[in-house]
Order: C-alpha cells, then sequence, then structure tokens
C-alpha cells in the first residue's frame, strides 16, 4: 500500500487560492504538509483554506506574480517564514484570449501579460528556488503545464500555449541541469480541467464539445490531479524527473 505522509515538508504553491492549486494545497495539507499558500486577489479563499489544517504550519502569502518585485518579496517572505522550502509547485497562471484580428498592440500587450506571469515569474521563482535546493541538499519542483504546448492551441491562445510550451522546457533543462544536486523538476500537463479558468471556454464552445474531445466520460476535475502532486512531494516519483505527466482524459495521448 501507498501512504503518502508530507508530516515536516514546507511546501510552496502558487495559485492556491482557485481551482488546481486551490485542490493541490487542500490534498498536500490532508497529508500532513506546511503550504504556503499563494494568492492574487482571492486572499479569502485561500486563508479559509488554510484555517481548516490548523495541526498544519500553513499560512497565505499574496503578491501578484505579474511583478518580478512582488515575485522576489513573496520567495523571501515564504523562506524568512519557514527557514527551508521542500517543494515549490508553479501553478498560477492566465488563460487571456487574443484574437489574431485585434488591434496588434492590444494583441501584444495580452502576449507579455500572458509570458509574464505564466514563464517569467515561474522562471525568476525558480532560480531562487535552485540556489536554495543547492545549499539545503536537494528540493522538487512542479511545473503545471498544459496539453497546449503539445497539442497547440486554437488561435485566440497563442500566447498561453507558447507559455506552457516555455515551462516545460525549463522543467526538463532544470531536470537535467541539477540531478545532481539532488533537485528534481517535474511538467503536469492537464487537459480540459472544470475550474474558473475553464468558464469561458465553456461558454464559448459548450461542455458537449469539450466531453466529444475525451476518451473518458466525464471531465477531469482538480481532484484528479492533486494525489499525483501528493506522490511527487513525497519522493515516489523522483526516478521520473524531467518528465511531462499528461492528465487529460485521453484526449490527446503522445
Ligand atoms: N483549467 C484548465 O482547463 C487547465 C488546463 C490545463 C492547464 N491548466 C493550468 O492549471 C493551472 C491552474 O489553473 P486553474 O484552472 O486552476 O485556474 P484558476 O481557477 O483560474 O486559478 C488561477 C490561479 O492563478 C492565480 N493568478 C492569476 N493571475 C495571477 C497573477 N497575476 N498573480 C498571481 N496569481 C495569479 C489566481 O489567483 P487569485 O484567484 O487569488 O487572483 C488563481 O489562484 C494553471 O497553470 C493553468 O494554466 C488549467
Amino acid at each position: 500500500m501507498i501512504q503518502v505522509d508530507l508530516n515536516n515538508k514546507n511546501i510552496l504553491v502558487t495559485g492556491a487560492s482557485s481551482g488546481i492549486g486551490k485542490e493541490i494545497a487542500r490534498f498536500l495539507m490532508e497529508m500532513n504538509a506546511n503550504v504556503a499558500l499563494h494568492c492574487f486577489r482571492n486572499k479569502n479563499s485561500a486563508k479559509e483554506l488554510a484555517a481548516f489544517y490548523p495541526h498544519t504550519n500553513s499560512r497565505t502569502f499574496q503578491a501578484d506574480l505579474e511583478s518580478p518585485q512582488e515575485a522576489e518579496s513573496m520567495w523571501r517572505k515564504v523562506l524568512d517564514y519557514y527557514e527551508r522550502i521542500d517543494v515549490v509547485i508553479f501553478n498560477a497562471a492566465v488563460f487571456l484570449k487574443h484574437h489574431t484580428e485585434e488591434e496588434l498592440s492590444k494583441w501584444f500587450k495580452v502576449w507579455e501579460k500572458t509570458i509574464r506571469v505564466n514563464l517569467d515569474t515561474p522562471a525568476l521563482i525558480s532560480r531562487l528556488a535552485i540556489n536554495h535546493f543547492k545549499e539545503e541538499g536537494g528540493g522538487r519542483m512542479v511545473f503545471i503545464g498544459s496539453r497546449a504546448a503539445f497539442r497547440g492551441e486554437t488561435q485566440e491562445y497563442l500566447a498561453y500555449a507558447a507559455s506552457k510550451g516555455g515551462l516545460t522546457s525549463l522543467s526538463r533543462s532544470i531536470a537535467r541541469s541539477f540531478g545532481k544536486f539532488n533537485i528534481k523538476s517535474f511538467t503536469i500537463a492537464p487537459g480540459f480541467v472544470k475550474t474558473k479558468m475553464a468558464e469561458q471556454f465553456i461558454k464559448d464552445h459548450g461542455e458537449n464539445m469539450i466531453l466529444n474531445e475525451l476518451s473518458l466520460k466525464e471531465l477531469t476535475v482538480p481532484s484528479d490531479i492533486s494525489p499525483l502532486i501528493g506522490l511527487i512531494c513525497s519522493g515516489g516519483m523522483d526516478h521520473a524527473t524531467g518528465a511531462t505527466i499528461d492528465i487529460n482524459a485521453g484526449s490527446h495521448i503522445r
């Protein structure tokens, strides 16, 4: 039997106030981890979740991850509080539409924001984490990527798919470069997952269109992802470092 106990592990989850990140944070606290729940606009949501797990040393940290300064300051605050971080889950992201027929500067603004939040900031935090993990004798990173990096996205989401492609390469390069420092890095590539992020897509295309793409009968929900993250945090997946794990209900089998 596999038992995951994350007692004494300090884990930073970005975007822990909503959707997949919130469920990952919940699962990790359920497994007794101390979770630094990062949030941006929905601080109350993350705070309320942490309050359910008083036996863990979990608390919220607010930052706009479009700002490199705020991202670095958040990392310092988390480190000041916990002194040691064992795992970083890079989950926060934006999924913004920008149609190619829009005015160029408007289109490019969305491109820049998407790349900033979804790729630049995770890169900056991963750079800080690499140095910290080297000092501590190791650590793990999990990047929440996307099926979009492999299958491609529809034209309204060019920036999003590109950001996830970059994130996947970053994760793989970290795994190759720092394994000897006991640093492991993984990418999770979900397909469609029923969260706030996906609401607009459901409105535009309808749930049936998404269901028709799946080989399974039901849409993926955040709790289909969190157990795997728990296993990665426990060390049970270490020899899969560098891997991208698809969780897409059989909609894109590579
Ligand atoms: N849902 C899907 O179909 C799907 C598919 C493939 C991959 N993914 C990936 O899964 C991850 C989670 O997505 P989700 O569906 O759970 O989305 P979600 O419910 O919209 O949650 C997004 C999270 O990102 C945070 N965030 C957004 N902009 C931010 C900013 N500027 N600074 C800091 N934090 C920011 C939000 O914080 P606040 O709410 O506190 O503002 C929220 O916690 C993302 O990386 C996404 O790309 C999702």
